[in-house]
């Protein structure tokens, strides 16, 4: 009965409007075409799209070269980025940037300003001494500043590793070092839910603990707040800002010169520094922004993503901008003063086109489900959602609440190491279905693979999430660990495709429904966290003996942590909810909020295999409050099961 009804909640199904349909970028046939081209020949399908959405400084020669998992795209072509984003959309007095602060001050900054911003600044970097190639952290909140940081690296060849402000000092001090970053630029503080961050402090705290390659931090001062001032390393963004207007010619880059490193986790503890280049990463966020949020010259685009995410890299800034459109940043808490804030920054700055996260609206359902029925939200023309399945209810409510059953939804699968959206609906063409990101876009191929690289082709089949031919954005690599390239995702099947980390399936017409992670890898309100990680962080606490980390579905957050500890003998006595408390907060400490556990339970000892090796399946049972599952006979210590059990 459970699956039937589930089957016909999923087969509800959701054509495009014909006022969309009549004026999308992209047309069935359209469509249709670009599919046709690029089963013909690869190679000239992207060589096209290239020439015709990137302004080259000089032609490329090959297209994609070399072989897995070491592929090269665009070879001798010469361009920059900063130029794309920028230079061809000068004197058209266009609106690049509206921002709005969390205390609701509002910017709006025309494509000429931003030129001459980025100008302005790229000439200050330059003066610092800094060279193609060098790194430079970026650690501030999505601001004009934060991008016209980003754009001014990308002019002068500098490569940009943005770290995400609501991490901690350690997680912030791993990244500098990881890539040897030169400079770091950061703000004095920002707000968020009324409340100043003192990122600067952060900063401060990373410093001291030892980052040797760092010379100076550059301050931008947003909130004023009066933050300790080292004369030795700190110095301050608009005292080293020419007082005339500087213009700086853009580095002439290649097309496989990094643009930046994004860092993300893995199943390991070490976060991994995935590399992205200069030309294919630009195509692919150019083509997406055109084909999948049907973005024109006209659009208001707001993506609420951060810019310390790959999304906010390349549908906040990088994609949209080189389209020519115009982007609304919020620099605010989404439930800020109140849970309305994104539908009154909608309604007052009629946004036409409107890209969050699932849990982002889980959240905002769950707090105020009729709420949207007070705003004209009759601007918006397409919805979007990131970062983990969307359950059918939620997809629902945002269809009809926000979309006013008029804007068709796109669901976008894709990671940091894809650079851009893989597969998702064509807003013009597909018919959505609740839950599913529906098909592979035009030159992306994709497969479902058993774990003994069968390719599965029977419907409602799960298997390995695989991506069968290389494509312009894809990562290049791991700063600094090309083994671990290698192994995390090509040893798999043998270097024959790039492995995604996700299992799927597809249904009877081709739609794809992501089923979730195969790694140690879980999904917490669409961040993606390391299980090692976390764990390490536990068990870096002295009173602490071992950790085991698993996820369970959570009802807004879509998984959420549940931690198992045990603690060192002579401090079983901490086995206090006050501790768990504790433990909580530092794992905050260590990593940010962003991964701090929803539950704690200390036991005597945690379930293991003879050899000793945690058996975190059963956890994961325990945790979901599902029945234990599989053999149990090669457990260590039966009976531990049963206190876990009864401690929930
Ligand atoms: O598991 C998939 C999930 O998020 C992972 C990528 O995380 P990250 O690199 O942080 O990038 C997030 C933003 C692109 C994927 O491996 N994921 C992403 N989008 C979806 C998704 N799961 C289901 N549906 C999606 N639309």
């Amino acid at each position: 009965m459970k699956n039937i009804e589930s089957k016909l909640k999923e087969s509800r199904s959701y054509k495009p409007n014909n006022t969309f349909v009549a004026q999308s970028n992209l047309t069935v046939n359209l469509l249709e075409q670009l599919h046709k081209s690029y089963k013909n020949d690869s190679d000239a399908f992207w060589g096209k799209l290239a020439r015709q959405n990137i302004d080259w400084i000089k032609d490329f020669k090959t297209i994609c070269s070399g072989e897995a998992p070491f592929y090269k795209w665009f070879e001798e072509g010469k361009l920059n980025v900063s130029e794309n984003c920028l230079d061809r959309y000068i004197n058209k007095n266009k609106l690049a940037i509206i921002h709005i602060s969390e205390d609701d001050k509002k910017k709006s900054i025309s494509y000429d300003d931003l030129y001459y911003l980025v100008n302005n600044f790229s000439y200050a970097l330059k003066q610092q001494g800094l060279i193609k190639g060098d790194r430079v952290i970026i650690y501030m909140p999505t601001t004009p500043e934060a991008i016209i940081a980003m754009l001014s690296c990308a002019r002068l060849g500098l490569i940009h590793s943005v770290v995400f402000a609501g991490f901690s000092s350690e997680s912030l001090q791993n990244r500098i070092n990881d890539c040897k970053a030169k400079i770091i630029i950061t703000v004095d503080g920002f707000k968020r839910n009324g409340k100043i961050i003192k990122a600067k402090e952060t900063v401060d705290q990373a410093l001291s603990m030892g980052c040797p390659s760092i010379r100076n931090c550059i301050v931008f001062k947003n909130l004023k707040n009066k933050i300790e001032f080292n004369k030795n390393i700190d110095i301050y963004w608009d005292e080293i800002l020419s007082s005339k207007q500087q213009i700086v010619k853009p580095e002439i880059m290649s097309s496989e010169d990094l643009l930046f490193i994004l860092y993300t986790s893995g199943s390991t503890g070490k976060p991994k520094g995935i590399m992205h280049t200069t030309a294919g990463y630009l195509l692919n966020s150019i083509i997406t922004n055109k084909w999948v949020f049907d973005l024109k010259e006209n659009d208001i685009f707001w993506c609420t993503a951060d810019i310390g995410w790959i999304t906010g890299h390349s549908y906040v800034v990088y994609g949209p901008l080189a389209t020519g459109s115009t982007i609304l940043i919020y620099d605010g808490a989404p439930t800020y003063p109140d849970v309305d804030r994104f539908w009154d920054i909608i309604e007052k700055n009629k946004v036409t086109v409107f890209y969050t996260a699932p849990t982002a609206i889980r959240t905002l359902m769950k707090l105020g489900e009729n709420l949207p029925d007070k705003y004209n939200l009759e601007s918006l023309r397409l919805l979007g959602t990131v970062g983990e399945p969307i359950n059918p209810k939620a997809w629902v409510w945002y269809h009809n609440k926000i979309g006013n059953s008029n804007c068709p939804i796109v669901d976008t699968w894709w990671q940091t190491e894809t650079g851009a959206n893989m597969i998702a609906p064509i807003p013009g063409v597909t018919k959505t279905v609740p839950g599913t990101c529906t098909h592979p876009l035009p030159g992306i191929d994709i497969g479902i693979i058993s774990d003994d690289g069968r390719e599965i082709t029977k419907a409602n089949q799960g298997g390995n999430l695989v991506i069968k031919k290389p494509w312009p954005s894809m990562l290049r690599g791991i700063w600094g660990d090309e083994t671990r390239y290698q192994k995390t995702y090509w040893k798999k099947f043998k270097n024959k495709y790039y492995v995604t980390g996700d299992t799927a399936r597809k249904d009877e017409d081709g739609n794809i429904w992501i089923m979730g992670r195969s790694d140690d890898v879980v999904n917490v309100s669409g961040h993606r966290l390391g299980t090692m990680e976390i764990e390490s962080s536990i068990v870096s606490h002295e009173y602490v003996a071992e950790a085991a980390v698993v996820s369970y579905k959570h009802e807004v957050k879509g998984e959420a942590i549940h931690a198992f500890v045990t603690l060192k003998n002579n401090y079983i006595d901490y086995m206090t909810p006050e501790f768990a408390e504790d433990l909580r907060y530092w794992v905050k400490d260590k990593i940010g909020s962003i991964a701090k556990p929803e539950r704690i339970s200390f036991s005597n000892a945690l379930p293991k295999t003879r050899s000793g090796k945690i058996m975190r399946r059963l956890l994961r049972n325990i945790a979901r409050g599902e029945n234990i599952s599989g053999d149990t006979s090669t457990l260590e210590n039966e009976n531990i099961l049963k206190q876990l059990q009864n401690i929930l």
